[in-house]
C-alpha cells in the first residue's frame, strides 16, 4: 500500500491508507487510545479502539512519544464537537487497524512541542537534529527555502546567471581573519576559505558574464555574535555597465517583491527605500545602521534604507594606517589619483549598505576597474609595490584585457531571514549553526585529527601542541 502524507489524508475520507511518522503524543482514555502522528506534512490524530486484537493493543500500549511507526487505518470525518481547528487535518482522524513499530526512541533531552527559547542553547545545538523537529524551526527551514527559491527565480528571470566559485581559494582582504587550509601537494602552502567571492565575481565580469549571482557560503574567522557566524550565507551579486542608482533600484525591487511574495503579512514602511548619507545617519541616529521603524514592537514592519556616500578610507589610530571602509576594490568618487594619495580622508566612495530594522543586511560598491587606480588605493592602504603584484597581480593583469565598469552587492541571507522570521538571532534560521565560540557541539568540531594526517601535511607543530 502506498504511503500517504498525513496532510493528504483529507483526500481519503472513508478509505484505508498507510501513514508513517513520529508519535508526537499518546493519550489513553479507557477504551480509546489516541496518537498524534507527525510527518513532514503535519499531524494526524489516530485512534485505536479496544476491539483490536490483543497483540495489536499490546504494541499500542508500549509505544512512547517519538517512536517511529507505520499505521494502516480508515480515514473518518470527526464528530463536529471533536474537530480541532488548530490542525490542518483537524476535521478528520484515522481509525487504526494495524501498527508496526519501525524504531523506538529514548526520552528526548528536552521538550520539542514548544518554541524552545528557554532551553539551554548548548543542549539544543548538541541535539540539533531533535531541536529541528520543533515546529518553529521546521518553519524557519521551510521559509528559508521559499525565500532562496524566490531570489533565484527573480534573478534568473532578470538575466542573471548563478555561478559557483571555489571554496579552496586565496586570501581576500575583506577585513576579517581567514580560515586557512594546508595543502598536501604544495607543502608549506595554504588555501584560504573565501571571506566572500569578491575577486571571483569581478573576474567573472572580465569574462563577460555581465550579470552574476550566487547563494554563496562565506567564512570569516571572527568572534560570533547574535548576527554573526564564522560560516554564513550571502546572496552575492555582480553586474557590468550598471551605475549605483541602477544597482540600488534592482536590490530595492528584489526586496519589495520577496517580502510581498513570501511574507504578504509584512508592511514595508517606505517605498522607495530612503537613501541617507553615512554622515547624516551617524549624526542623526548615532549609527550607520539606523532602525527606522515607527513601532519597534510591531513584528510585521520592515524599515529598509540605503546608506550611501561612505568615506573611502578610515584611519586606524592603533595600526597608524588607512584602512578601506568597505574593501580596497571599491571605486572612489574621484578619478584624480593625486588627490586620493594626498588626502585619503576626504575621499568618498561609490559604496552602499542596505539596512533593515537596525541591521546591516547588505553591502556593496562600484569597483575600481582601472589598474593604476587600484594600485594607488593599495598604496594608500600601505601595501608595498612588490606585495601588490604578489597578492593582486592576477586581478591587475585581468584588468588589462578589457574590463567593463562593474559593481555589485552582497546580502547577508541569515540576517535577512532572522528579521523576516522575527527571530532574535541568526542561529535560529541556520540548520546547523555554531556556538558562541564557533564549535559544532553535535559533530564535536573542531576536533583533533589522526597523527598521520598531520604528518602528511607536515604540520608537526600542531601535532605537538595537541599532545600538550
Ligand atoms: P560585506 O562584508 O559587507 O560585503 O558582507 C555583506 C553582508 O554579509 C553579511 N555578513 C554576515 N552575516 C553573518 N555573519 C557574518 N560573519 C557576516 N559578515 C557579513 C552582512 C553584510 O552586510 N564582498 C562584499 C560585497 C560586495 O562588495 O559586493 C562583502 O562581502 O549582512
Amino acid at each position: 500500500m502506498k504511503r500517504v502524507f498525513v496532510a493528504d489524508a483529507l483526500k481519503y475520507e472513508n478509505n484505508i491508507i498507510r501513514v508513517c511518522g513520529w508519535v508526537r503524543s499518546c493519550r489513553s482514555h479507557g477504551k480509546l487510545t489516541f496518537f498524534d502522528l507527525q510527518d513532514k506534512s503535519g499531524i494526524l490524530q489516530v485512534v485505536f479502539l479496544d476491539r483490536l486484537s490483543q497483540e495489536t493493543l499490546k504494541i499500542v500500549k508500549k509505544v512512547r512519544p517519538e517512536w517511529v511507526v507505520e499505521i494502516i487505518g480508515t480515514i473518518n470525518k470527526r464528530p463536529a464537537k471533536t474537530k480541532n481547528p488548530n490542525l490542518n487535518t483537524g476535521a478528520i482522524e484515522m481509525v487504526a487497524q494495524e501498527i508496526k513499530v519501525l524504531s523506538e526512541a529514548k526520552t528526548l533531552p528536552f521538550l520539542i512541542d514548544n518554541k524552545g527559547y528557554e532551553i539551554s542553547e548548548e543542549l539544543r545545538l548538541k541535539y540539533r537534529y531533535l531541536d529541528l523537529r520543533r515546529e518553529r524551526l521546521r518553519k524557519n527551514l521551510k521559509m528559508r527555502q521559499e525565500v532562496f527559491h524566490f531570489l533565484r527565480t527573480y534573478l534568473k528571470n532578470n538575466g542573471f546567471i548563478e555561478v559557483e566559485t571555489p571554496i579552496l581559494t586565496k586570501s581576500t582582504p575583506e577585513g576579517a581573519r581567514d580560515f586557512l587550509v594546508p595543502s598536501r601537494l604544495q607543502k608549506g602552502s595554504f588555501y584560504a576559505l573565501p571571506q566572500s567571492p569578491q575577486q571571483y565575481k569581478q573576474l567573472l565580469m572580465v569574462a563577460g558574464v555581465e550579470k552574476y549571482f550566487q547563494i554563496a557560503r562565506c567564512f570569516r574567522d571572527e568572534d560570533p555574535r547574535s548576527d554573526r557566524q564564522a560560516e554564513f550565507t550571502q546572496l552575492d551579486i555582480e553586474t557590468s555597465f550598471m551605475d549605483e542608482r541602477e544597482i540600488l533600484e534592482l536590490i530595492e525591487d528584489l526586496m519589495i517583491k520577496t517580502a510581498k511574495e513570501v511574507f504578504p503579512e509584512k508592511k514595508i514602511k517606505e517605498i522607495p527605500f530612503p537613501r541617507m548619507s553615512y554622515k547624516k545617519s551617524v549624526k542623526d541616529y548615532k549609527s550607520d545602521k539606523p532602525d527606522l521603524r515607527n513601532n519597534k514592537n510591531n513584528p510585521n514592519e520592515l524599515a529598509f534604507a540605503f546608506i550611501v556616500d561612505f568615506p573611502m578610507f578610515e584611519y586606524s589610530k592603533d595600526e597608524k594606517k588607512w584602512n578601506a571602509m568597505h574593501h580596497p576594490f571599491t571605486r572612489p568618487k574621484t578619478e584624480k589619483i593625486e588627490v586620493i594619495k594626498k588626502n585619503p580622508g576626504e575621499i568618498y566612495a561609490h559604496q552602499y549598505d542596505l539596512v533593515l530594522n537596525g541591521y546591516e543586511i547588505g553591502g556593496g560598491s562600484l569597483r575600481i576597474y582601472k589598474p593604476d587606480m587600484l594600485e594607488a588605493v593599495f598604496e594608500v592602504l600601505g601595501h608595498k609595490k612588490e606585495n601588490i603584484k604578489k597578492q593582486f597581480g592576477h586581478l591587475l593583469e585581468a584588468f588589462s584585457y578589457g574590463v567593463p565598469p562593474h559593481g555589485g552587492i552582497a546580502l547577508g541571507l541569515d540576517r535577512l531571514m532572522a528579521i523576516f522570521m522575527g527571530e532574535p538571532n541568526i542561529r535560529e534560521v541556520i540548520a546547523f549553526p555554531k556556538t558562541g565560540d564557533s564549535r559544532d557541539l553535535m559533530m564535536d568540531s573542531p576536533s583533533g585529527v589522526e597523527k598521520n594526517q598531520l604528518e602528511e601535511l607536515e604540520l608537526k607543530n600542531a601535532q605537538k601542541r595537541k599532545k600538550k
